[in-house]
């Protein structure tokens, strides 16, 4: 019996860690909301000037500062430091990755 609670335990654990790491779906919502409007559906740029996720270098970035630019805003980019939480800026930044 303490052997089942344990491993109901440690399964438990494993499916929390599964909740708490990226989560690309959750980051593909985010990005549909709140940044489609300027970077287009697949990260093209509907902006003029603004470069295209998935052709130029703009994504050779660390996820630390892909996460700074969202938080802090670029240029005419609004900053999204207190719209989004640490966990959707996390995911969408996972989101991105995926236009490379
Ligand atoms: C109002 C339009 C607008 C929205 C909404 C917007 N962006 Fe941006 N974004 C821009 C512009 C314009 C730039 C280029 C800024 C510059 O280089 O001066 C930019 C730049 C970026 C960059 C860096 C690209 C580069 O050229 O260096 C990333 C990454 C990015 N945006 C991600 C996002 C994400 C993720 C969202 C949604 C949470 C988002 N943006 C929402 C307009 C927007």
């Amino acid at each position: 019996m303490k052997m089942l609670v344990i491993s109901v335990f440690i399964v438990l654990q494993m499916s929390a860690q599964v909740v708490l790491s990226n989560d690309v779906f959750k980051g593909r919502e985010v990005y549909v909301r709140d940044c489609v409007l300027c970077h287009g559906s697949s990260g093209e740029g509907r902006l003029p000037g603004l470069q295209s996720f998935n052709e130029s270098q703009v994504l050779y970035r660390t996820d630390e500062a892909l996460k700074k630019i969202v938080r802090d805003g670029k240029g005419v980019m609004p900053s999204f430091n207190g719209l989004l939480s640490d966990d959707d800026i996390r995911n969408v930044v996972t989101y991105l990755r995926t236009f490379l």
